[in-house]
C-alpha cells in the first residue's frame, strides 16, 4: 500500500523560489551555522537517505528549508521548530502545495527536531537524521544510537556527512541560491 500521495518531488527550481519566500523574513545571517549552507546539506543528506528509506521526499524537501528557517538566534531557542512549522503551514497552498497529510509530518518534523527523539513516522525520523548528520559543525558528533534510522548508521555515509559538515561544503543548490540572493 503507498502510505503517501503521489505528488512529483519539489523541482530544484520550486525549492529555490520557496527558498527565497523564506528568507524575506529570515533574521539571522544567512551564511551562518543555521543558514543556507546547512539547508543545502540536509536537503542533500535528506534526498539519499529518503531513497533507502522511502520516506516521503517531498516533505524531507521542505524540512530543509523550513526546520531552522524562523530562528531568532543561533543559540538556544527552543520555539524555533514550532515557529518553523508555522510558517510551513502559512506558505501552503501559497507558495507550494502540500497534501494534508505531508503538512502533518512536515510540521511534526519541524516542531520536535531538536528534542533528541527517535521514535517517530519514518519520513519525520529521515528529517531528523538529514539534520543530525550536519551537526559536526558545530562540533557536535552523532553517534549510531542517537540517529533513527539505519541507512543514517552507515558508516561511510557518515564519516562523508561528517567531512562536508566540518569543512561547511557548499552543495549546488546553496550555491545556486546564493547566486540568486546577490
Ligand atoms: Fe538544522
Amino acid at each position: 500500500m503507498n502510505r503517501h500521495p503521489v505528488l512529483p518531488v519539489f523541482t530544484n527550481d520550486a525549492l529555490l523560489s520557496i527558498a527565497s519566500e523564506i528568507l524575506k523574513h529570515y533574521r539571522l545571517d544567512q551564511n551562518g551555522i543555521h543558514g543556507i549552507s546547512h539547508w543545502g546539506r540536509v536537503l542533500e543528506n535528506g534526498i539519499r537517505l529518503a531513497g533507502l528509506t522511502g520516506a516521503n521526499i517531498r516533505v524531507v524537501q521542505l524540512f530543509a528549508l523550513f526546520h531552522d528557517s524562523r530562528r531568532w538566534n543561533d543559540h538556544h531557542d527552543p520555539e524555533h521548530g514550532a515557529r518553523g512549522a508555522a510558517l510551513a503551514g502559512e506558505m501552503n497552498h501559497r507558495c507550494f502545495t502540500l497534501a494534508p497529510v505531508e503538512l502533518i509530518l512536515l510540521q511534526d518534523a519541524c516542531t520536535r527536531h531538536t528534542k533528541g527523539l527517535t521514535e517517530a513516522d519514518i519520513t519525520v525520523q529521515t528529517c531528523w537524521d538529514a539534520d543530525r548528520l550536519d551537526l559536526p559543525r558545530v562540533g557536535k558528533y552523532p553517534v549510531p544510537e542517537r540517529l533513527c534510522a539505519d541507512a543514517a548508521r552507515d558508516k561511510a555515509f557518515m564519516d562523508l556527512t561528517r567531512q562536508r559538515s566540518m569543512s561547511n561544503h557548499l552543495t549546488p543548490f546553496t550555491l545556486e541560491l546564493r547566486k540568486m540572493l546577490v
